[in-house]
Parts: C-alpha cells; structure tokens; sequence
C-alpha cells in the first residue's frame, strides 16, 4: 500500500502506525466502511464484494487496535459475524500497548433475534456484548444473557449515546463501529462519529445499494477533514477525521477557492 497524501512517500505503508489512535483521554469512535466507485455499501447484498485483499488487511489492523467492534444485528447476520480471535503475534501487539487480548463484538438489536449457539457467541476469545432497549423480549435477553453481557440503552430502540457511553464506562474507549449503514447513520446523527475509515473500491455496481449511511438527513452535514490517502491495486484508502473549527475553517477556504 502506498501513501498519496499528505505526502507521497514508501510503497510499504505501516497501517499500524498510520491508523493508531493515540488515547486522548476519552472514547473514540472510527466507522469502518467500504464503497464502490459509485457510492454503493453493497454489492449482492454484502459488503465483501466491494473488497479486496488491501482492504481485508486494514480491515484486519483497525480490528487489531480496537477496544470494542460494534455493529447491527443485520450486518451480523448477514456476514455470519464470528468472535475476533486475533492471532498471537497480534494478541502480543494488544498486550504490549494495554488493550485487552481480543475486542469484543457488541451487536446492537430492537428484537434480540440471534442465535446464542452461532459462532459470534460460540468462537470468540472475548465474550460478546449485546445492546438493546428496555422493551426487548424477555424470553431472548434471558437466552442471550448466557452467552454474552447485556447492555440496556433506550426505552424503545437502542440510544446510540447511551450505548456508546455505556461501553465508555467498561473502558471501551477505542470503537471500530463496522455499520451496517442504518447503525452508522445513527452514531453520526449523534455525533459520535470521530474518524471514518472509507476504502473506495474500483467497481461500479449500479442497482440501488444503500450508502454507507443509510437514515435522518444530517442536519447540518457533518463536516471532515481529509488526513490520509492510501493506494493499493486501484483502491483508495481515505482516513477522514471529523473537522473540529480548523478543519471547518480548511473547507470554507476549500468552497472559497483559496
Ligand atoms: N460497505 C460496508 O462497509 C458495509 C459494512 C457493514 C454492512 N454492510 C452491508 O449493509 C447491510 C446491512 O446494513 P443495514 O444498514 O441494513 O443494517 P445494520 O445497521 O447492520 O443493522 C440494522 C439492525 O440493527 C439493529 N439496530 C440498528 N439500530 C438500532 C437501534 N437504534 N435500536 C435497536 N436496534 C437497532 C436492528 O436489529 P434487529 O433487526 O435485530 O432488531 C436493525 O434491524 C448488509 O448488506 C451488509 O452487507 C456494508
């Protein structure tokens, strides 16, 4: 993988280093997402025929250097989601920097519906976290309560900010938000997104694909920032940053052509 920006530099890029997220004294969140040349977070209804083997790596080193994996129950089904079993090396690389052996897999789900025997309960190194909403059936949280921690977060439907602070207050302060695009829209909607990892993969798929966001209009848009650019193979690997007033700055300059 190579880097373009902020400076051309060597073919050999260490995603480690560039994707680090230094601690900063409290919770960080980084979706982590794939899109075809013309917007689309799907193709045949999954995420994996967008990618390819320099995405599947970072995929795997942003998984590596998180605290927590959070995603939605449909994204979980649908890419028949495992426990992370990180290797030994990586499980020496996570000791030596405090994280914990494994991040666990927190799932996010209105009706609980998943199966306690599948491999997100059954292979895993760290047991996984449910979060859900006072109004749940009891029968599913008691079954889900044997096989992972449960985290109740919204009277209705889950509150992204609830839950989000509930895994702060475990320590779960690195978050690799994995979507789907109906999950992620919601943490943007409640601010919460800090860093967007966007692999843009050289396809075109047509059709109507959600987008990596897919709910409410964010009103205003979120602005970011641009803080990485990596190649590989014709894929684009953009790391962006939520602007904070310098970078809101940068884009006015940007609209205002200086
Ligand atoms: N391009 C990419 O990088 C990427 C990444 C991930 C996924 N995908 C693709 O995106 C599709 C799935 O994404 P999606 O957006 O449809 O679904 P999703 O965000 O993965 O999951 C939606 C589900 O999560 C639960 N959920 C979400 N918000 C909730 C809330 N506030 N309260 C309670 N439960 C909540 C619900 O689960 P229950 O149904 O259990 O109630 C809901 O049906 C798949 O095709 C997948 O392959 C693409």
């Amino acid at each position: 993988m190579r880097r373009l920006l902020p400076l051309p530099g060597a073919d050999d890029v260490d995603l480690d280093e560039a994707y680090w997220l230094s601690d900063v004294g409290h919770q960080q969140v980084r979706g982590v997402m794939v899109a075809s040349a013309d917007g689309a977070a799907q193709a045949h209804g999954r995420a994996g025929g967008l990618s390819g083997p320099a995405d599947k790596a970072l995929f795997a080193v942003l998984r590596g250097q998180a605290d927590v994996l959070l995603a939605g129950a449909t994204t979980v089904r649908v890419e028949g989601y495992a426990g992370e079993q990180p290797t030994a090396d990586r499980r020496d690389w996570r000791r030596a920097r405090g994280l914990s052996e494994a991040p666990p897999i927190a799932v996010v789900t209105r009706t609980c519906d998943l199966d306690p025997a599948a491999g997100l309960f059954t292979e895993t190194v760290a047991r996984p976290i449910v979060i859900t909403h006072r109004q749940a059936p009891q029968h599913r949280v008691a079954a889900l309560a044997e096989v992972a921690d449960m985290i109740t977060a919204g009277e209705q439907e889950v509150d992204l900010s609830a839950a989000l602070d509930a895994l702060a207050e475990r320590g779960l302060r690195r978050v690799s938000c994995e979507g789907g695009p109906r999950l992620l829209s919601q943490v943007a909607a409640a601010d919460r997104l800090d860093e967007l990892s966007l692999t843009v993969s050289p396809l075109l798929v047509g059709g109507s694909a959600l987008r990596i966001l897919d709910g409410a209009l964010l009103e205003p848009p979120t602005r970011l920032r641009l803080a990485d650019v990596l190649e590989d193979e014709s894929f684009l690997f953009l790391r962006y940053l939520r602007a904070g007033a310098d970078g809101e700055r940068e884009v006015q300059d940007e609209v205002n052509g200086s």
